[in-house]
Formats: C-alpha cells, sequence, structure tokens
C-alpha cells in the first residue's frame, strides 16, 4: 500500500517540477491497486479473521486496540476517497488539482505507516502472544484469498506488468 501511494506521490511531483502531464494512466491504476486490494480486501480481512480470532482468544485484551485500528480503516477510505477526487478533477484538466494529488497521497501514506506501526504494537502484539497455529492458517489463507497481484510480484517489472493488467 505505502510502495503505491508513494509512486503516485513521486509521480504527482515529478510532474509538477517539470511542468509536464503526468501519466493519468498510471496513477490511476495506482490508485484503483490501492483502492481495491490494501484498502478494500486487505483491511477487510484484517478486521474478519485477524481481529475476529484476537478477540475469541482474548476478549478483553485488545478490545480498545481493535476498536482503535478499525476506526483508522474508516479513516483510510477517507483518504483514498479525496485522493481519487483529486485525481479524477487533475485527469479532467483542473491543473490545480496536481498538487492535491501529491499532499493527499503523502498525507495517506503518513497515515497508513503509522497506524501500521499502532497496529502492530497493540494488535498484533497480542496476537503473537494468544493466537495458536490454526488461527494463523486460517488468516493467512484469508490474505491469500485476496489475490492481491502487487503480493505475488517479485520485481519491479512484475508490479509495472500486473499493474497494467488491472482492468480499470
Ligand atoms: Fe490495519
Amino acid at each position: 500500500m505505502s510502495s503505491a501511494l508513494l509512486a503516485v506521490r513521486t509521480l504527482a511531483c515529478r510532474s509538477l517540477r517539470s511542468a509536464t502531464p503526468p501519466d493519468f494512466d498510471q496513477l490511476q491504476r495506482l490508485v484503483a491497486y490501492v483502492g481495491r486490494f490494501p484498502q478494500k480486501l486487505h483491511q477487510a480481512s484484517e478486521e474478519q479473521h485477524l481481529f475476529r480470532a484476537v478477540e475469541r482468544r482474548a476478549p478483553a485484551a485488545a478490545t480498545r486496540a481493535i476498536a482503535r485500528a478499525k476506526r483508522d480503516h474508516a479513516a483510510c477510505l477517507g483518504y483514498l476517497n479525496r485522493l481519487d477526487d483529486a485525481l479524477r478533477r487533475w485527469t479532467r484538466g483542473q491543473s490545480s488539482a496536481g498538487g492535491e494529488v501529491a499532499l493527499m497521497a503523502d498525507d495517506y501514506v503518513r497515515f497508513c505507516r503509522l497506524h501500521g506501526r499502532i497496529e502492530a504494537r497493540d494488535v498484533l502484539s497480542v496476537a503473537a502472544q494468544v493466537l495458536q497455529p490454526d488461527d494463523w492458517r486460517t488468516i493467512a489463507q484469508a490474505y491469500a484469498a485476496t489475490n492481491d497481484p502487487l503480493d505475488a510480484s517479485k520485481s519491479h517489472a512484475d508490479c509495472a506488468m500486473a499493474l497494467r493488467q488491472m482492468v480499470l
């Protein structure tokens, strides 16, 4: 998620610096990827499988942390929607939206990183103590079932190909 958002920020900043239009197709594919995979599928899987397993094994241990993580996931959707809206306006010719795209990708990636750190500290640390091998297997299967095309990519070229193959 972070690398796709950083790529959006880089493409937008490069375009603004050079005063040349960005590769809008590439930007749209990156934002669509973030919306479809990390945002929609990975976070849903995390809530349905990881968080529920922790709540089942240790009902009181991470209640507040899980509630916060879910609020963060909802806030991520707000970041995504604002980024998507700015990119649509930029694509349609509103040049002032280019700066918004760069700024929103930056805000979004900062928020995601903070969320990831807090989730690791307050939820994954509990999960590591209370979950059993069967729980981890189920969680791994659920994550794998999201079929994230970039997770399966081993190189920059693989990632570029996976993004090109996404249907917009
Ligand atoms: Fe999360």
